[in-house]
């Protein structure tokens, strides 16, 4: 996947992620394999960049065709957009950029990407949803769940961020201790714990997986965390971190083009980079 380059001329349209760091991400290679399937004149670049405020003044400039945004830039980007969807403005974070008319739009696509990933399995409405973690992507993933009717329940480690957090979203807290005892049909890990180097951990003690849950994970590296391993080993269904990143990418590719991008060579792509 690494590599591909179109026919770069006068018309070409660019496009990129903010973020620091970069260097590692995987969005240049998927974004890129889907614009040149998508036949469209373009290129996505990766800019390291300490300077969200300077990044849109540039972009804006250049009549860039759309931006995403990473750590740790998804909040500060907001106060210098000129229009905010109201899904972003809730979860109160910015990662996609579309330039409309000479104004520049915050949407938040992780949201989108957690439920597109988490219904090629299953679909929330109605289940009992144990969401693990109370940091940003805990929060775009959450609203996402309670806005598909969803019944969630959040456990975090930590008692004061999970509870503002679930005050948030309108739901309960409970403190890790009590997963076991909780009959979720869906658990989804939204923390860190599992990511590579340290990826002997897990999230929750085995004995809470039981035959029949899905389980997603929104850790992609390493691809298959221990939890996911120790779930399929339970008889669990489970959902990769890869098919959130995929899904979000997708929905800012129809962003920024209006048309409906090819998931399934996006998802061969970042599989490609990541074995
Ligand atoms: P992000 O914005 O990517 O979600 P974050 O804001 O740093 O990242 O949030 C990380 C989440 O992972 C937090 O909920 C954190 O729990 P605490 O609120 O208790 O700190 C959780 N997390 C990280 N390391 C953890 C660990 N070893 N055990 C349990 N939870 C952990």
């Amino acid at each position: 996947p690494q590599g591909i380059l179109p026919a770069i001329d006068t018309r070409t349209r660019l496009y990129g992620v903010i973020g620091a760091p970069v260097g590692h991400s995987l969005s240049p290679a998927m974004h890129n394999a889907a614009l040149q399937a998508m036949g469209c004149n373009a290129v996505y670049l990766a800019f390291h960049t300490t300077d969200p405020a300077g990044a849109l003044a540039g972009m804006r400039a250049l009549g860039m065709g759309g931006l995403s945004v990473t750590i740790p830039h998804k909040v500060s980007v907001m106060a210098h957009l000129d229009e905010m969807d109201p899904l972003a403005r809730r979860i109160g974070a910015v990662n996609t950029v579309v330039p409309r008319e000479g104004r520049l739009f915050g949407y938040n696509t992780d949201c989108f990407g957690a439920l597109a990933a988490l219904k090629e399995r299953v679909d929330p409405a109605g289940k009992q949803v144990a969401l693990l973690g109370a940091g940003g992507a805990a929060r775009a993933v959450g609203f996402g769940l309670v806005d598909a009717a969803a019944r969630v329940t959040l456990f975090n480690r930590n008692a004061q961020r999970g509870r503002a957090l679930a005050q948030a979203l309108g739901i309960e807290w409970l403190p890790l201790e009590e997963l076991a005892r909780h009959r979720a049909d869906i658990l989804i890990n939204t923390t860190s714990v599992g990511m590579h180097p340290d990826t002997g951990r897990m999230p929750v003690p085995a004995d809470c997986l039981r035959s029949g849950m899905v389980v997603m994970d929104i850790v992609y590296n390493p691809l298959e965390t221990r939890l996911l391993r120790e779930a399929r080993a339970a008889g669990c269904e489970v959902v990769d971190g890869v098919a959130m990143f995929v899904h979000q990418g997708a929905r800012q590719l129809a962003l920024w083009t209006g048309r409906r991008p090819p998931v399934e060579i996006m998802r061969r792509t970042v599989l490609a980079c990541l074995t």
